[in-house]
């Protein structure tokens, strides 16, 4: 899983946040799959199978992100501060 050292090199704790990220990346490239051949379809049987897959792609995305949130000081603290607030985009970030 390591993609720039070797894995001999690394605590579990880092191989075990290259998985999960590595795994957010691969459910966030299946997310934009499924949007782009929703859109395309014109089989509207088709295109509601497809959303709901896709659909499920992000509920695999949240709880991946969600085990990094919960794995990363880091990114825990910048996503309390980031996510779900009410300030304008520009305003947030430093
Ligand atoms: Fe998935």
């Amino acid at each position: 899983m390591p993609r720039f050292e070797v894995a001999e090199d690394l605590s579990d704790k880092i191989k075990n946040l290259s998985r999960a990220r590595q795994s957010l990346i691969e459910e966030m490239e299946a997310i934009m799959f499924y949007d782009e051949r929703a859109d395309a379809t014109t089989d509207k049987n088709l295109k509601e199978i497809i959303i709901h897959n896709r659909d499920d792609e992000k509920e695999h995305f949240s709880l991946l992100l969600e085990y990094l949130r919960r794995n990363d000081t880091e990114l825990n603290k910048e996503m309390k501060e980031i996510l779900f607030s009410k300030k304008e985009l520009k305003e947030l970030g430093d």
